[in-house]
């Protein structure tokens, strides 16, 4: 198959090209779209060979459920059973924008897309280009991660055309996102709305609208015996193909330590990466050593974290130390993908 790839500028969208891009939806066909949180892998969320097809273009699980994503709210009650007030209030504070809310499904979804569940994930992205370009499908686009499944999402077009090309129709590139994390899902469908993935909305936000959110337990540890409440959290999802170990401690210790660890693995052959901050990053002697920014600004490693991971694998970096990030804000969202990349790994000094 033929992939073409369009320049969409998300200041002066190009409506032909949004209504080409509508159409192949229509007809069944796959386009990779940008959205503030990472690029979308869409197909027509209503028509249950598109979501197969989504299926075998990421090469993965066909019992891991899609979002939708729509583009206005009036498209929302015809695709759920009901809208509990705790989902009204997080779309009214909330969308668009970076957050999932799952609902219980009406007849209108097939469970293709939900993965077999009777419940659908939902999503009212912000981005002016996915919201365009889901009007021009019809108003509702089922969409992963626009990655072949385990490698990391793409943060631009650069990486999707890496993973899709020859596999989807066409992929709309607009500029680098801006959040660099998926969004965050919330289940409303519980008596406590509960995070199932955390994402730039965190809990302190979702708590200024609601008095109590919860969280999935196994959200941030690798060994609990209950499944994840997401299906798709309990994939080794974000896998970089070297080994990642994350190293958290004082950080004199941690820089001392991983340059240890990495004059070792050279001595045995290995290709050695790092990812430090840029109070550190000069000391390391790793063969890939990449900053990931200021660590007090964590928005900015959110953006970077996913184009790292991908580094690494380009430069075929067989063993990866990276430094621990403070949970704070977003920082809770990126350890919990760090943590996964590294099959949660991690050494406290
Ligand atoms: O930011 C995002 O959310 C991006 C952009 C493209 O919108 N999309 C994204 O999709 O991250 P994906 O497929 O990579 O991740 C969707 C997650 C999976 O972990 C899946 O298991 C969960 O959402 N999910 C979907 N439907 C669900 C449902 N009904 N119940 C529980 N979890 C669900
Ligand atoms: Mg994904």
């Amino acid at each position: 198959m033929d992939t073409q790839i369009i320049k969409v500028d998300k200041q002066n969208i190009d409506p032909n090209v949004i209504q080409q891009a509508g159409d192949i939806i229509k007809a069944g066909g796959l386009v990779a779209f940008p959205t503030e949180t990472v690029y979308g892998l869409g197909g027509d969320a209503l028509n249950p060979a598109s979501s197969k097809k989504i299926y075998a273009a990421k090469g993965r699980p066909s019992d891991n459920p899609l979002i939708v994503h729509i583009c206005c709210m009036e498209d929302l009650t015809p695709i759920v059973k009901e809208i509990p007030e705790s989902a009204a209030k997080l779309a009214e504070a909330f969308w668009p924008g970076p957050l999932t809310l799952i609902f219980n499904k009406s007849d209108m979804v097939p469970y293709e897309t939900t993965g077999g569940l009777d419940t659908v994930a939902v999503r009212m992205p912000v981005h002016p280009v996915a919201k365009a370009f889901i009007e021009a499908a019809g108003g509702y686009v089922a969409a992963p991660s626009a990655n072949r499944s385990g490698r990391p999402s793409p943060t631009s077009a650069k990486y999707v055309a890496e993973d899709m090309t020859g596999r989807i129709e066409m992929i709309l590139d607009s500029s680098d996102v801006e959040i660099g994390l998926e969004s965050t899902i919330v289940d409303t469908t519980v008596e406590e709305p509960m995070i199932l993935r955390p994402g730039y909305i965190t809990r302190e936000m979702l708590e200024e609208v609601l008095k109590s959110v919860g969280e999935d337990e196994t959200m941030m540890t690798g060994d609990s015996k209950e499944a994840p409440k997401a299906p798709g959290m309990k994939y080794r999802h974000y896998a970089p193909k070297g080994d990642l170990t994350i190293v958290d401690g004082e950080e004199r210790r941690v820089v001392e330590y991983i340059n240890e660890q990495i004059q070792r693995l050279k001595k045995e052959g290995h290709k050695t990466g790092v990812i430090g901050t840029d109070g550190t990053i000069a000391e390391y002697c790793g063969d890939v050593c990449i900053s990931a920014g200021d660590r007090k600004d964590e928005a900015a490693v959110a953006r970077e974290l996913y184009r790292i991971l991908r580094e690494f694998d380009d430069e075929g970096v067989t063993v990866i130390f990276s430094e621990s990030f403070d949970m704070a804000g977003i920082g809770q969202a990126i350890m919990n993908r760090l943590l996964k990349a590294a099959g949660h790994k991690i050494l406290h000094l």
